[in-house]
């Protein structure tokens, strides 16, 4: 199995990272039953003391924590090694690098071409939404790379006081990158007693411990997802479609209708096509969001995407993606589409 590597990471303080990082780490031992290595590259050290002295009902031996020092005083170019090389020495011998990392500038951003998935901790209030969007603005060349594989973003509304207000709040913002919305991770007084004695997974707190448990599987699951993604050799095209409802339901029903290859319908062969149109999951499972071409997010942008398996098909997809781009360049504002080497 080829090892996730799975980034925690923002530039603000204080916003949830080690809880989420130590806790994340605990659950794929656990849950998922994966070796797994805490990698902390933060100088305070947080999450790995709470993985080193943290209690696990069932210790699986399959945790372990890894203190990683990066100096930052002696350029970019050494503090990036020095994480890299960390990387690298962490995933030797696990299934799962869980890595904890306040962002300091001094890190070059191509770090983050390391991960399959970048997650970055917010809560819902405006000053921390306004922090993390420009935090993500800096890297959206990292998450919209098409020339290698990117790393994914996933966005995880931590702290939240009220559930029903957190996709609301989300779906109002507009970002520069497609993205995945993560479970929310409630706030609970629990979460900062049990520093350093338990984990999320299993608090007394119902709530949360019910909370991490779907937020680490809605991980895992994306983590997955982005490894196969890598894995296929097929290219992958996706086209993006902001829903006017009525404009989507039109371009679902073309697709299905379209006479051309198989390859191209997930309506007709899902197994080749097995993540098309499934983003529209329930927001609690985690929703994959497309934030490009300055629209809202949330339930009114859908992803279908269509993996093409055989060189014998790519002319086929090539004409399709050509009738799509006809059918964008007549609708420029509603309708655009892409293709990406997977
Ligand atoms: N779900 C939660 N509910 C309530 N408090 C929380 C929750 N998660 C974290 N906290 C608290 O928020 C504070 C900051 O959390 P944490 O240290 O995990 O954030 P951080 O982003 O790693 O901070 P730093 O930037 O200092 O490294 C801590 O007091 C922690 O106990
Ligand atoms: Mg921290």
């Amino acid at each position: 199995m080829q090892t996730q590597k799975i980034l925690i990471t923002s530039q603000k303080g204080g916003v949830g990272k080690s809880s989420i990082a130590a806790n994340l780490a605990a659950a794929y031992a656990v849950q998922h039953q994966r070796r797994t290595v805490l990698l902390d590259l933060d100088h305070q050290g947080t999450s790995s003391k709470w993985i080193q002295d943290g209690q696990l009902a069932h210790r699986p031996g399959l945790l372990r924590a890894m203190p990683i020092e990066v100096p930052n005083d002696k350029g970019a170019g050494v503090a990036t090694l020095h994480a890299k090389d960390g990387l690298r020495r962490a995933g030797r011998d696990a299934e799962a690098v869980i890595a904890d990392l306040t962002w300091n500038d001094v890190l070059h951003k191509e770090f983050l071409f390391d991960f399959e998935l970048v997650l970055v901790p917010t809560s819902l209030s405006p000053i921390e939404l306004a922090s993390s969007l420009e935090f993500i603005s800096r890297f959206r060349s990292i998450f919209n790379a098409s020339d290698r594989p990117a790393p994914e973003l996933v966005i995880v509304p931590s702290r939240v006081q009220n559930e029903n207000e957190y996709l609301e709040v989300m779906g109002r913002m507009d970002f520069p990158v497609a993205f995945h919305l993560a479970p929310p991770i409630p706030y609970s007084s629990l979460a900062q007693e049990s520093y350093r004695r338990e984990f999320f997974l299993h608090s007394q707190d119902e709530t949360l411990r019910h909370a991490f448990v779907r937020f680490s599987n809605a991980i895992e699951r994306f983590a997955s997802l982005r490894q196969r993604k890598a894995e296929s050799r097929a290219l992958t095209i996706s086209h993006r479609v902001s829903t006017e409802a009525g404009l989507l339901r039109e371009f679902v029903a073309a697709r299905a209708a379209r006479s051309a290859p198989t390859a191209l319908n997930p309506a007709l062969n899902p197994a080749l096509n097995p993540v098309a149109l499934s983003d529209q999951v329930a927001p609690g499972e985690g929703l994959r969001v497309n934030g490009a071409g300055g629209r809202p997010i949330a339930a009114s942008l859908v992803r279908a995407r269509v993996n093409v398996g055989t060189a014998a098909s790519l002319a086929s997809a090539a004409s399709a993606t050509s009738a799509a781009n006809a059918k964008a360049a007549s609708q420029p504002s509603k309708l655009f589409a892409f293709l990406r080497r997977g």
